[in-house]
């Protein structure tokens, strides 16, 4: 551990779970993380006189919102885990012979959290933690839309009951939630369970979720006395009363993947019913005899690399891809897989040749597991230690990083020309890829886009096709390229923004900073303190984002100046509403958009309704919640329309809509 220092592992730690609070950024991966605290917590062991105060135990680092920290007197135990059938039937023995009944319950794929009622009123809400010791999340975690989590228990007056369960989203409440982050600026959440974590950590969201509570157990009064509707076993579809337990375990192996099933699930608990049962066999420190845990295992397939492919997004992060052979897994096909960063791929020991499992994490994404084999013949990898354009990289985080403005500058300009920034009918990554790239590129920045001409265009080399002859874009893609870049020039202004792709910006930020600055020129004359949301700035900005946008302007000055010259709008916001700019009838409101837009708003996309609605001071939202003000919506019967109307939720068509906001 001769290279290991203390204060660096504690920066990055906290540089990781900042940006994991944050959601956007992913620094590390979550088992890179726990090596790393482990490696902390080591050496403090180890050297108790340098330890430094960081916080990064309790996790109140990276400023999160959270009350402190709470005791259990009755820990929060674990469950004991078994690895095949057989030991389900050796436990399920052991019930039997000491009398009792076994209960099959789904063991959900959430955050176990103990919520304490006093009598019979709901105080406080926290996590699991190491079991004896959990983090105080009530703030936070009452401020969500929560099924299952009873403000007041109507059982258990006078007394102290500490309800425990898991905290999660449904499937449905995932949709929900992942459709209103996307829809406001922000990356979506990979899975369920990151989407629980990341969201009960934040104190306050700027777009709504939904997660439910699901108990399993109690601490004065048994769980089902409390007549809670989202018992675990109040359906009673997986309990028992014989030790037919192992053909429940497989039966379920099946039903958790059917689409009824609303519960994300990674195994299944096996637990022993009578309390007295439950008392003869105890508990250990960490877990209890009266129950076990069967995980499933995720479906593998085996295949080869072939490829490594190293690349670079907008902001510079160095992302590996793995391409291996087309393999059927769970019933697709996939052939990539992201390998993370450099130290997850010494970590696996992959080269190019290895026989790998791949498999899909949380039945989704594909994932290589492990190298099964090296057979003779593998060609080591080793990470290049510069960037694509020969840039030496920054290490100082797990994810390698390029500071060279020409590695992410095709990254960034096929997000400059994307539906959520300029919108350029026509334009894809392999054209951006092809405008930045060979001896000369023709796009060096944002502003070179805006001067391309055609002979340039047609005569853009798409590389050679599998028969080896060369491919160009042609005259008559380049004719249609160009008229719709000379469209853009007129986009308004927060889509100029947006396309600049500045570190921790985005749709949202990109309007935002529209609203509160009008015009480019007011952007460029910006301090940073300018930015900060403190000092009057636009919502959402502190510290490391004021910093961001002050030096991304500033860096985009020349190519600024070049949209200037090129006539692009780098103007006042057009008036929202003509003859009476400024005015916000929408002030307040959480508007939801369903249908294609009919009336005098035909024609308007999603996203610019959305933005419209910004504009006059509303809130566009995705998906339709008891907080919903208003649904603007074309067509009836459809699912939004039904919770709406089931919700009294306002509903209007787009014409009146129209008439609402002047239009
Ligand atoms: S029982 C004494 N039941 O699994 C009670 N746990 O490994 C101990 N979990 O921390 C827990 N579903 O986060 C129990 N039906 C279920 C569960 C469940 C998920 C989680 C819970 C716990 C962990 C134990």
């Amino acid at each position: 551990m001769a290279d290991f220092s203390y204060t660096d592992a504690i920066d990055q730690a906290k540089t990781a779970a900042l940006a994991y609070y944050d959601g956007s950024d992913e620094v590390m991966t979550d088992a890179d993380y726990d090596a790393l605290l482990n490696r902390i917590r080591e050496y403090e062991t180890a050297n108790p006189d340098e330890v430094i105060e960081h916080g990064l135990f309790t996790a109140v680092a990276a400023g999160v919102s959270a009350g402190g920290t709470v005791t259990y007197d009755v820990p929060m135990l674990s469950l004991d885990k078994v690895t095949d059938l057989a030991d389900i039937e050796t436990f399920a023995d052991r019930i039997e012979s000491a009398g009792g009944t076994i209960s099959v319950e789904p063991k959900l794929d959430g955050m176990a959290f103990n919520a304490r009622y006093e009598a019979g009123t709901l105080v406080q809400v926290s996590t699991r933690g190491d079991g004896t010791t959990g983090e105080d999340l009530t703030d936070n975690v009452l401020k969500l839309d929560i099924a299952g989590l009873p403000k007041r228990i109507s059982k258990g007056h006078g007394d102290t009951v500490n309800v425990r369960g898991e905290l999660l989203m449904s499937f449905s409440d995932f949709e929900f939630s992942n459709t209103n982050r996307v829809a406001s600026g922000r990356p979506a959440f990979a899975n369920p369970r990151n989407a629980t974590a990341g969201t009960v950590r934040k104190a306050d969201l700027p777009y709504d979720v939904k997660v439910s509570f699901v108990t399993y157990d109690a601490v004065g009064a048994e769980p089902w006395e409390l007549e809670l509707d989202s018992f675990v076993l109040s359906s009673n579809l997986y309990s028992t009363t014989e030790t037919d337990a192992v053909a429940k375990v497989l039966a379920f192996g099946q039903d958790r993947k059917a689409p009824e099933f609303p519960y994300p699930t990674d195994g299944i608990a096996l637990k022993a019913v009578e309390k007295h049962v439950r008392d003869e066999l105890g508990t250990t420190s960490r877990a209890p005899r009266w129950a076990v845990a069967y995980k499933y295992e995720a479906e593998t397939g085996v295949s080869v690399i072939r490829d490594i492919v190293e690349g670079v997004g907008r902001t510079g992060n160095i992302s590996y891809t793995a391409h291996y052979d087309p393999v059927l897994v769970d019933g697709s096909t996939i052939s990539r897989a992201t390998l993370h960063n450099p130290s997850k791929i010494a970590e696996l020991g992959v080269g190019i040749g290895s026989v790998v499992e791949v498999y899909k994490a949380n039945d989704i994404i594909p994932r290589v597991g492990r190298v099964i084999e090296n057979p003779e013949g593998v060609t080591d990898y080793t990470p290049s230690d510069v960037s694509p354009s020969g840039a030496p990289l920054d290490k100082s985080a797990a994810i390698w990083r390029s500071l060279d403005p020409a590695d992410s500058i095709g990254a960034l300009i096929a997000y400059a020309g994307s539906r959520d920034a300029l919108d350029i009918d026509g334009f894809s990554t392999a054209i951006a890829d092809a405008l930045v790239s060979g001896e000369r590129p023709l796009v060096n920045d944002l502003g070179d886009l805006f001067t391309l001409q055609f002979q340039q265009l047609a005569n853009l080399s798409l590389g050679t096709t599998e028969k080896g002859t060369k491919r160009f874009l042609g005259a008559k893609t380049a004719e249609k390229i160009l008229a719709n870049i000379e469209a853009a020039k007129q986009q308004p202004l927060n889509r100029v923004i947006t396309a600049l792709g500045i570190r921790k910006s985005g749709r949202t930020f990109g309007r935002r900073l529209a609203n509160h600055f009008h015009t480019m020129d007011a952007l460029l004359a910006a301090t940073e303190d300018d930015f900060f949301t403190a000092n009057g700035g636009p919502e959402g900005i502190a510290e490391e984002r004021a910093r961001l946008f002050y030096e991304g302007f500033q860096r985009n000055r020349p190519a600024i100046e070049k949209m200037r010259a090129a006539g692009v709008n780098l103007g006042e916001e057009p008036a929202a509403v003509e003859g009476d700019a400024g005015a916000r009838p929408l002030e307040g409101m959480k508007v939801v958009v369903s249908g294609a837009m009919t009336g005098s708003l035909a024609g308007l996309s999603r996203n610019e309704v959305q933005e419209l609605i910004e504009t006059l001071g509303g809130k566009a939202s995705g998906s339709v919640s008891k907080a919903t003000s208003l649904l603007v919506s074309s067509e009836v019967g459809t699912s939004k329309y039904t919770k709406a109307s089931d919700l009294g939720v306002r509903i209007v068509t787009p014409e009146e809509f129209a008439e609402m906001i002047g239009r």
